[in-house]
This record gives C-alpha cells, sequence and structure tokens, in this order.
C-alpha cells in the first residue's frame, strides 16, 4: 500500500492532464443534438477501463445513451464490489458565467474547474485512478472489482433499471459503492447515508389558439403566464408547506435522535446565508433548514417560459406558458402517487380560462443506506487513512435513483462515498472539485478497497 501511496503521490500532474481530456467531451445527457459526444464519452471510459487492467469491458446501448461495464474478478474467496458512477453531465448554459469555458478543465486556487469535475466525471476518474494504481504497484486488486458507468444519471436513469435487471447474475455482488456525492464542507470527510427522490413534471397551459396582440386583446383573454403563475404561486401555503392534498401523507418523520444528530452538525443559519447571497432562508415551518433540505418533501419550480424573452420590447399575449417542476421525495413516498397527486391537483385548480396539460417526466424514489454495516465500517478507516480525520455522517437533498433499485433488483445497500462540496456548483456555472478531494479521493478510494477486502469477509 505504501508504493500505491508514493505512486499517486507522484502521478498528480499526470491525473490532471488525463481528467481534462475525459471533461472536455460536452457529455450532456438530455441535449439530443449531443448525442455523438455522450457516446464518445463511454468509449473514452471503456478505454480508460481496458488501459488500467480491467477486463471483459464492453459498452452496453441501451434505449438510451450506453452503459460501460468493466471487472477484475481475480481474487476468489474475496468480497465483490459493484461500483457504479455516470459519465453524463448536466447542461453548460448559462455559459456566460463561467470565468473559463465549461468543457476546458482549468485549476485556479486549489480547484479543479469545468462541467462534471464533480458530479461525475472527476469521482469516475478518482476511481479509475485508484484501481490503475492499486493494479500496478500491488500486481492485483484485493477483491473482486464490478463497474458500471452509466450515461443516463442527469435525465432520471431511464433504462438503467431494464440493464440490471437484465443482467442480474452479471452484476451480482456484497456491495454497491457510490462516490457522487459530497463533504460536508472542506476538509471534514464525511459518509453520506441517505438521499432524497424526485418526480419530474412538465405543465402546458394553454389560452388563446395563437399568440395575440397585447394590446387588440389584452383584457378579454386570461395570459396563460399569469394563470400558471398563479397555479405555481398557489403551490405553497404562508408556512412554506406544499399545498398538493395528500402530499405529506406518506412521509417518514424523522425520530428525535435524528433531529439530535443534524442539530449537532456545525451548521449557522446565518453563514449558510450569506454564502447563497440571501438575506433570509426559506421554506417549510417548523423544521431547521438541515431537516428541509435533506429530509422533507420540497417542490420547486425550475425553469418558466412563454411569450417573447428575446432582446427588446415585443407586445405579445402568448397562447402558451410552460414550467418544469420537480419535487424532492423523503423516505415512503412513491414518485409515482405523488405525480399523479400533482397531476391531479393541478388540473383541479387551473381556471376554466385556460386548458392544461401534465406530463410526468421521471422519478426515483429515496434511499437510506444502512451505517451499521461492514460497507460504511470500511468508509470510515479509508475516510480516516485518505483524509486524516474521522468522517461524519450526513444525509442529501439530491437524488441518484438507482440507488433503491439497486436494493430491490440486485438486493444490495449502497455505500455512499462522495468526494464533492456543498459549494461545488454541481448543474450550475463554474462547477470544481477541491484539489484536495480529488487527490485525497484516489487514495480514499485505494484504501476503500483493502478495508472492505478485510472487514467484509
Ligand atoms: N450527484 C448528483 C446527486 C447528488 C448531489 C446527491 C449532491 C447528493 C449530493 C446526481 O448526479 C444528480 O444531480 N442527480 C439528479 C437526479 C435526477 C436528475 C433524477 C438530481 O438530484 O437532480
Ligand atoms: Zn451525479
Amino acid at each position: 500500500m505504501q508504493q500505491t501511496l508514493q505512486y499517486i503521490e507522484s502521478n498528480k500532474e499526470r491525473y490532471l492532464k488525463e481528467v481534462a481530456e475525459f471533461l472536455r467531451i460536452p457529455s450532456v445527457s438530455s441535449q439530443p443534438n449531443r448525442k455523438g459526444e455522450v457516446l464518445r464519452c463511454s468509449q473514452w471510459v471503456a478505454n480508460q477501463f481496458k488501459a488500467i487492467g480491467m477486463e471483459n469491458v464492453s459498452i452496453a446501448p441501451t434505449a438510451g445513451h450506453p452503459v460501460v461495464y468493466a471487472d477484475w474478478l481475480h481474487a476468489p474467496g474475496k468480497p465483490t464490489i459493484l461500483l457504479y458512477g455516470h459519465y453524463d453531465v448536466q447542461p453548460e448554459d448559462p455559459v456566460n458565467e463561467w470565468k473559463s469555458p465549461p468543457f476546458e478543465a482549468s485549476v485556479r486556487e486549489g480547484k479543479l474547474f469545468a462541467r462534471g469535475s464533480a458530479d461525475d466525471k472527476g469521482q469516475v476518474f478518482i476511481h479509475l485512478k485508484a484501481i490503475e494504481a492499486v493494479l500496478k504497484n500491488e500486481g492485483k486488486l484485493p477483491l473482486n472489482l464490478k463497474v458500471i458507468i452509466e450515461g443516463e444519471e442527469e435525465v432520471g436513469s431511464p433504462n438503467l433499471d431494464a440493464f440490471v435487471s437484465a443482467n442480474k447474475k452479471k452484476l451480482a455482488a456484497d456491495v454497491v459503492l457510490i462516490s457522487d456525492t459530497s463533504m460536508f464542507a472542506h476538509g471534514v470527510p464525511t459518509i453520506c447515508y441517505g438521499l432524497r427522490g424526485l418526480a419530474y413534471c412538465e405543465i402546458e397551459v394553454t389560452g388563446p389558439n395563437t399568440d395575440l396582440h397585447s394590446g387588440v386583446f389584452g383584457g378579454s383573454v386570461h395570459n396563460p403566464i399569469q394563470a400558471l403563475s398563479e397555479i405555481i404561486a398557489s403551490l405553497h401555503d404562508k408556512n412554506g408547506r406544499v399545498t398538493i392534498p395528500g402530499f405529506y401523507d406518506d412521509v417518514l418523520k424523522l425520530s428525535k435522535a435524528e433531529r439530535n444528530s443534524f442539530a449537532k452538525l456545525p451548521f449557522k443559519d446565518s453563514q449558510y446565508a450569506k454564502f447563497l447571497g440571501v438575506k433570509e432562508l426559506y421554506g417549510e415551518k417548523g423544521f431547521t433548514t438541515l431537516e428541509r433540505r435533506w429530509a422533507r418533501p420540497t417542490l420547486e419550480c425550475n425553469g418558466i417560459w412563454g411569450g417573447y424573452t428575446g432582446e427588446g420590447a415585443k407586445t405579445v399575449l402568448p397562447g402558451k406558458a410552460y414550467a418544469k417542476i420537480s419535487m424532492r421525495l423523503v423516505p415512503n413516498q412513491s414518485a409515482e402517487k405523488i405525480a399523479t397527486l400533482f397531476g391531479k391537483h393541478i388540473k383541479k385548480i387551473a381556471p376554466k380560462t385556460v386548458q392544461v396539460k401534465v406530463t410526468y417526466l421521471h422519478g426515483g424514489e429515496a434511499a437510506i443506506t444502512p451505517i451499521d454495516s461492514p460497507g460504511v465500517r470500511a468508509a470510515v478507516i479509508a475516510l480516516e487513512k485518505g483524509f486524516g480525520k474521522k468522517p461524519l455522517y450526513q444525509r442529501e437533498g439530491g437524488s441518484i435513483p438507482i440507488v433503491t433499485n439497486f436494493k430491490k433488483i440486485l438486493g444490495l445497500d449502497t455505500v455512499l462515498l462522495g468526494f464533492g462540496l456543498p459549494d461545488e456548483n454541481a448543474h450550475a456555472p463554474n462547477e470544481f472539485i477541491s484539489l484536495d478531494n480529488f487527490f485525497g479521493g484516489i487514495k480514499t478510494s485505494a484504501h476503500y478497497y483493502y478495508e472492505y477486502s478485510t472487514i467484509a469477509k
């Protein structure tokens, strides 16, 4: 192991050069015109796995973007890790707000900037290099390793369940390992044990059968943008609670013990508000900020459009208006059920002056992973060795829909060993991964393979 760690130390420059190649590929899974780039990215990942000595590397086509598979199975009698990650990224817009181009890796102030640097290419790369370092220096891995890196996580993994179900035997393992979450803060290694679920819907509001002159017709028809705004505004009450009937029915209440453990974390509302640039925070009354972010369901408008949004003024009363609404879910809530409640409610409250159509785009369930498992015990030791500090435990507000399905389909628990940071700008301009976490992550991951192989015999 000493030699492996030494090797990682002396290869830092090369890692930065190589990860830049990965980050240069604009593998935006949601944009049809980027389909070729997403495919190219899957090939880059597959080639890397081959180059570092992984075997049975394949690029499995799906109804959408392909899944890259690789394995190394030469440790009979030793446990098997199924490593999961994603090579797709979110769109880069608004591109003008990036200080360096989104698909050119740029190192400044101890941070590596680029779309995907943290979510999740950088963290996939961390494992690529950890595996490479161990195979190169030790000649073998201390356990069996299977890897799937998918290209559709950022669009809700629509084809991954089918892939996993069709490959149950091939993917059989003892634990799932995912590096696609964040640490509590810089210098604070963290084990994440909970993620929220998601139900994502789009609303289309139709008013008059065509765009109209807003002077000639204004005053005689309900403007669809106004109607939509009224609908959206009504979805929260004055206590910040979602008004959809039944929305909270299945919510699993937070235990006293968990509320206490959240409260013990070093977190200050005032600092957090300052960091976000807001005068005051907002959210459901009766819960702390961390509770609201990690363990309470929420509803957000992600985008709203209609009418004229170009430069200058155009007097128009639009025929249509749209909004994208996501609801973050907590354990025990069903994404399908919430999406149905949402659709019914929107139809019910829509004024007669307009027509509404609600489409359910995608969803996934919340996840809680056990913390008294061999997988997590190994993570505690690996993080301590990699970062020199005992980790703390937290939940997160984001979603990785496949986590609950790994449990349902393969019967496997997941360990969330994340190397991102809360201020990493994921899904936003100027995304970065801190170099400390990038290199510390490579070391921690190498440690993890060893720790898990001894703990989980
Ligand atoms: N890596 C994130 C999830 C995440 C981020 C978890 C930070 C915890 C902390 C993941 O790639 C992501 O963004 N997922 C989407 C899922 C959705 C599109 C189904 C999300 O949460 O919006
Ligand atoms: Zn991610």
